[in-house]
């Protein structure tokens, strides 16, 4: 019998990067995924290479989330594992954010996250329970110089999952809350994005002198999910190559 087996398991901003290795890993051990993400193509792609589900969503959107999970209640009956992962990020000094660049960041990476506790619980709790996973960063943990917007949204992440996994402790939900939080992580978009030399500069911030890899971030994310985390509930944990133990 695989880890997941019977499971329903959404992960949100599944089309690429951690979140399509995330979706993949749990397909992989047996659960039944609901793959989200903004680029409907694309994660309808990933999902059908699966043999799972692909939907497209704005994670910021209410409406889409009441609708999401109204269907996966209808088709599933339950929900037992959600991976609030989509998220972005961009450096600027904060002298020189936009207010409405800020709302954007803050509306994807934060309230994304807030939003799949309050409509994911719900359907959770009437399943018997559940794990919720946050995807936070290291950069949910510590500052770094041109990186406001991220930070608070990953540091609101961090605080949110420690408040909700207490309000479902106290409440006996049996639903267990836990953030994760990566260091830089070599995905198709930093690869996009970043030259050679950025990549090499930031291998060298990290005292493995490497990035991970997105099946390293999986792998976390699995276990957080699992039973083997069955005593852990607001916990951070630290994906990052020894980036925060310094
Ligand atoms: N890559 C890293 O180094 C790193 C490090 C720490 C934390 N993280 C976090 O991990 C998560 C995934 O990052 P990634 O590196 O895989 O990025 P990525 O850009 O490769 O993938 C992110 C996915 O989220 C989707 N997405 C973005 N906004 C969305 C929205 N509004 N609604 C639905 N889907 C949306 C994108 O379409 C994309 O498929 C993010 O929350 C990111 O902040 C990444």
């Amino acid at each position: 019998m695989a880890r997941f087996d019977g499971k329903i398991c959404l992960v949100t901003g599944a089309a690429r990067g951690i979140g399509a290795a995330i979706a993949t890993a749990f397909a992989q051990e047996g659960a039944t995924v609901i793959l989200t993400d903004q680029h409907a193509d694309e994660v309808a792609s990933l999902a059908g290479a699966l043999g799972q589900t692909g939907i497209e969503q704005d994670v910021a959107c209410e409406a889409g989330w009441i609708a999401l999970v109204d269907g996966i209640d209808r088709r599933h009956g339950r929900l037992d594992i959600v991976v609030a992962n989509a998220g972005y990020g961009w450096q600027k000094p904060v002298t020189e954010i936009d207010l409405a660049d800020w709302r954007a960041l803050i509306a994807v990476n934060l309230d994304g996250v807030f939003l799949a506790m309050k409509h994911g619980i719900p359907l959770m709790r009437r399943s018997g329970g559940g794990s919720i996973v946050a995807m936070s960063s290291m950069y949910g943990s510590v500052g770094a110089p041109d990186t406001a917007a991220y930070c608070a949204s990953k540091g609101g992440v961090t605080m949110l999952t420690k408040a909700v996994a207490l309000e479902c402790a106290e409440r006996g939900d049996n639903i267990r809350v836990n953030s994760i939080h990566p260091g830089y992580v070599m995905t198709p978009s930093v690869r996009e994005v970043l030259t050679p030399d950025q990549v090499d500069a930031l291998r060298m911030q990290h005292p493995v002198k490497r990035l991970a890899d997105p099946a390293e971030i999986a792998r976390a994310t699995l276990f957080l999910a699992s039973e083997d985390a069955s005593f852990m509930t607001g916990a951070e944990l630290h994906v990052d190559g020894g980036f925060t133990a310094r």
